[in-house]
């Protein structure tokens, strides 16, 4: 294993970021934390419970008292239990997508999370990917990618996801639905979504997901940035 490198991979919702942190997690034997599901965790527990998403206090203490563990397999397939209950496919409910952004704002969430995601990283040997890693949650990650593709291109590859998991799909609306949330997760005042001043921006239009990772692992076993 190529030292114990803390990585942050950020970028916009559907650019790849996730095949890609995931692949070159097992490329490297390290841990992939996903940390898009643990908002996910969260906003799913407040749509269950009816708590209102304009009241940030009441997302705050459900984010502080939920126990979310993200489990990883041999093949860093992840299993995201809430409260020791499996969500791993509720999280990815249309639903829970629809809203996230909203609960992704609440600064009081997103202190809960981005601490417990530190400490996750903080053994190193591990690949984080989210929105804010490279400039919050790891600022002094010792790699940091910034992952982008056309929203075409993005579009199409969550539309190919959704009908994997046998929801109907739209492209149109799912393009809409992409822009809205780049910019809500752009625009919120705690850490927004945008490129560390130190990372590197890969623009994987028109590339592979492997062709992503291999130059991601090569940039990593050949050292620092
Ligand atoms: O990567 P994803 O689509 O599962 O992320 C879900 C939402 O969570 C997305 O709207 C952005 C937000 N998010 C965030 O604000 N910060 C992170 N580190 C990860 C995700």
């Amino acid at each position: 294993m190529p030292g114990k490198y803390t990585i942050a991979i950020d970028g916009p919702a559907g650019a790849g970021k996730s095949t890609v942190a995931r692949g070159a997690a097992l490329a490297l034997g390290y841990r992939y934390v996903d940390t898009g599901s643990m908002y996910r965790a969260v906003t799913l527990l407040a749509l269950e419970r009816n708590v209102d998403l304009n009241d940030h206090l009441a997302l705050s203490e459900l984010a502080n008292n939920a126990k979310i563990d993200i489990i990883e397999s041999d093949e860093k397939k992840i299993t995201v239990l809430l409260n020791g209950r499996d969500v791993t496919e509720k999280i990815r409910d249309p639903l829970v997508t629809g809203n996230v952004s909203r609960v992704a704002s609440v600064p009081g969430v997103r202190k809960v999370l981005a601490a417990a995601q530190s400490a996750m990283a903080a053994e190193g040997g591990v690949v984080m990917e989210g929105r804010d890693i490279g400039t919050a949650v790891i600022p002094d990650a010792d790699f940091k990618f910034y992952i982008v593709a056309s929203a075409r291109e993005r579009a199409a590859r969550r539309a190919r996801d959704l009908e994997k998991m046998g929801y109907p799909v739209d492209l149109e609306k799912l393009a809409e639905e992409i822009e809205t949330r780049d910019c809500l997760d752009s625009s919120r005042e705690v850490n927004p979504l945008r490129p560390a001043e130190d990372a590197e921006i890969i623009d994987c239009t028109g590339m592979t997901a492997q062709e992503v990772i291999d130059l991601i692992v090569k940039k990593v076993t050949e050292g620092r940035a």
